[in-house]
């Protein structure tokens, strides 16, 4: 349900706040990195010490370190491109694409720090000590980094003042990338619910749909067919 939440308020806040967002989009990047250094800090404190939050700042905290706020922006990059443009929804999501889908990677970065430092640091030597590998959770993390770095150009590519710098055909090819980038996304978090002891029927689900819909979407949208109009 925390994804649901998060993508909820995500999205009011895209369509409610869409001319702030494009005005003031330094105010929106600055709350992110600001919120990201907070949940890295409380992150690195909660491995090397006994420093605990609880109620609801550990909510929060958790929304923001799992990827939930990040993903809930970066399916309304995906789908700012795959909906019908003439909807108002659409028109607006366009409007801010670029801003969406930087605050999104700025959240993620706590989250990519935190889970591969984890990984090195704490889950590796356990691994070589016990002699038990886990295929999933590797996998997981593995997919999870190839993403993270394709991820890389995609986000710095989408300011302003470099995509400028950059000749329009270059950049589009590039921007392509971002097809992989979702599907990877998509995949590591289905590995991650398939890893879970119990499987979370209703987020399998949700994922599925939205990275589904998103799929039809955009092959309805690049069919021949459509390209004529
Ligand atoms: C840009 C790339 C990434 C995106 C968009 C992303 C997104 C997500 C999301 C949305 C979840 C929550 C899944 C759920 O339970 O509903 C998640 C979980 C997780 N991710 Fe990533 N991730 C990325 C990169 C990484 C990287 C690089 C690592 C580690 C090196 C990683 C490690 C993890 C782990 C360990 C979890 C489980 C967290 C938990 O349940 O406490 N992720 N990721």
């Amino acid at each position: 349900m925390i994804f649901i939440y998060s993508l909820i308020f995500v999205l009011l806040l895209s369509f409610f706040f869409t001319s702030n967002i494009k005005k003031n989009y330094w105010t929106y990047y600055l709350i992110s990195i600001f919120i990201g250094i907070i949940t890295t800090v409380y992150e690195v404190l909660r491995i090397t010490s006994d420093v605990k939050i609880y109620g609801f700042p550990l909510f929060l905290e958790k929304i923001f370190i799992r990827g939930y706020i990040s993903i809930a922006f970066f399916i309304l990059v995906m789908f700012a491109g795959a909906l019908n443009p003439k909807w108002k929804i659409t028109r607006k999501l366009l409007s801010i694409r670029a801003e969406l889908a930087i605050i999104a990677s700025i959240f993620i970065i706590p989250h990519a720090l935190i889970y591969f430092v984890r990984f090195i640091v704490l889950k590796l030597p356990k691994m070589f000590s016990t002699g038990v590998i886990p295929k999933l959770y590797i996998a997981y993390i593995i997919v999870g980094i190839i993403a993270f770095v394709i991820m890389i150009p995609l986000f710095i590519t989408s300011f302003k003042k470099i995509r400028r710098k950059m000749q329009s055909g270059k950049w589009r090819k590039l921007q392509k990338r971002a097809y992989i980038f979702y599907f990877l996304v998509y995949v590591h978090i289905l590995i991650i619910m398939l890893n879970e002891k119990e499987i979370d029927l209703l987020k399998l689900s949700s994922y599925t749909i939205i990275f589904g819909t998103y799929t039809i979407l955009k092959l309805i949208k690049s069919s021949p067919a459509e390209l004529k109009y």
